[in-house]
């Protein structure tokens, strides 16, 4: 089916109907919140936005955001949070989580989680604190950036506030470690329900469960039968499952018969690596979390990038069409059409491109080529 799409599609129509996936996944949003607390306060026509830099290219990249946002006049005010995984110091947090209780609406970077610490990874616990539950990325080719397969274009609704990442590990006896994995029926449907109501309001046609159901009996086996359950409130809408393994196969053989994922918290999270690899790498895929009153928008590949820190040579498409989602969860359309544009029209004509995609320009020089299609 996705083949089909793909052949329908002309070279430079791609592009509108990317744009259009994107306006429509917007507007399915406010569903998911109750209609007072969907949308920021405004005042004197500006919105107050949150913005957490994070760690690694997150300063740069935000950067590159805030530049076009300026130059554009985009009416919002950025209320900047540094929070740092790398420090001792975890005010941050408190501080980014009750700025984001305030604003409602979130761009973010990633933060720095040590693998050699015993403290929990900041992201999850802002995710938690804030039951940002829902996690969607958007894997589709970019027209102009090779990849090894096209017709490339599904969505990844991911579980973000259980499972794998409940964050329960205890050593029992020494040598003999419990990890606790968390599944329930409340967390599953609703996450399933997200990626139902996602479909339906961006004409997908079929969901796919990914589990491990032939291992986890129960744990998966709920999430499995959970999500088969949900869909039966959505016909017209396909339902079908894959084991995570086969998935993963799936992804890098044929991933043009995925339309729409849903997948507990770690599966969700190695798939979306697989997915930002087929379409050309992290620098080049938007993503968003969604709680019922809070929306942050970020990169869907969590990378923080901090062996490039600091050279400006990081790309930040991801960044800018995170945002450019952001814009339009505000309804500032007109600006989300117009930076998403030459965004893609600034890497289709090629001549400016970061390292990731076989350029030498640096995220500076992007930027500036952005803002030059902005006023040209
Ligand atoms: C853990 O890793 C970080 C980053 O690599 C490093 O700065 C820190 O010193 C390490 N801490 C310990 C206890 O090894
Ligand atoms: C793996 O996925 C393919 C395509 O979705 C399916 O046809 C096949 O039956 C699956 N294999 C197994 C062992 O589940």
């Amino acid at each position: 089916m996705a083949d089909t799409r793909h052949q329908a599609e002309k070279p430079g129509y791609t592009l509108v109907f990317f744009l259009r996936i994107y306006s429509d996944n917007i507007r399915s949003l406010a569903t998911f919140a109750s209609p007072e607390s969907v949308l920021p306060k405004k005042y004197g026509g500006t919105y107050t936005v949150t913005l957490i830099p994070g760690d690694g290219i997150g300063k740069e990249i935000t950067d590159s955001v805030q530049t076009i946002f300026k130059d554009q006049r985009v009416p919002i005010n950025w209320e900047v949070v540094d929070v740092s995984g790398l420090s001792e110091d975890h005010q941050g947090v408190t501080e980014a989580v009750n700025s984001l209780k305030r604003n409602k609406v979130g761009l973010k970077g990633i933060l720095y989680t040590p693998t050699n610490k015993t403290h929990k990874s900041l992201n999850v616990a802002l995710r938690k604190e804030l039951d940002i539950y829902a996690s969607l990325v958007l894997i589709k080719n970019i027209p102009g950036v090779k990849s090894r397969l096209d017709g490339i274009d599904f969505a990844l609704v991911r579980e973000n506030t259980e499972g794998e990442y409940s964050g329960l590990e205890h050593q029992s006896v020494p040598g003999v470690v419990e990890s606790l994995k968390i599944m329930t029926r409340f967390k599953s449907e609703r996450i399933a329900k997200f990626a139902f109501d996602f479909a339906k309001k961006n004409n997908r046609q079929l969901v796919t469960a990914i589990h491990k159901a032939n291992i986890m009996k129960l744990g998966d086996g709920l999430f499995r039968t959970t999500v088969k359950d949900v869909g039966q409130d959505y016909p017209g809408i396909e339902v079908n499952d894959l084991i995570v393994d086969n998935a993963s196969m799936q992804a890098v053989a044929k991933p043009q018969q995925f339309d729409v994922l849903v997948t507990p918290n770690l599966y969700g999270s190695i798939l979306s690596n697989i997915g930002a690899a087929l379409i050309g790498g992290p620098g080049l895929v938007p993503g968003a979390n969604f709680g019922r009153e809070y929306a942050v928008f970020e990169p869907g590949c969590r990378h923080v990038g901090l062996d490039i820190k600091g050279q400006n040579t990081a790309n930040p498409t991801a960044m800018i069409l995170s945002a450019t989602m952001l814009l339009r969860h505000l309804g500032l359309n007109s600006h989300a059409d117009k930076i998403s544009q030459a965004t893609h029209d600034v890497i289709l004509e090629g001549n400016v491109r970061t390292r990731d995609i076989g350029g030498t320009s640096t995220t500076t020089e992007f930027t500036e080529a952005i803002l030059a299609k902005l006023n040209a």
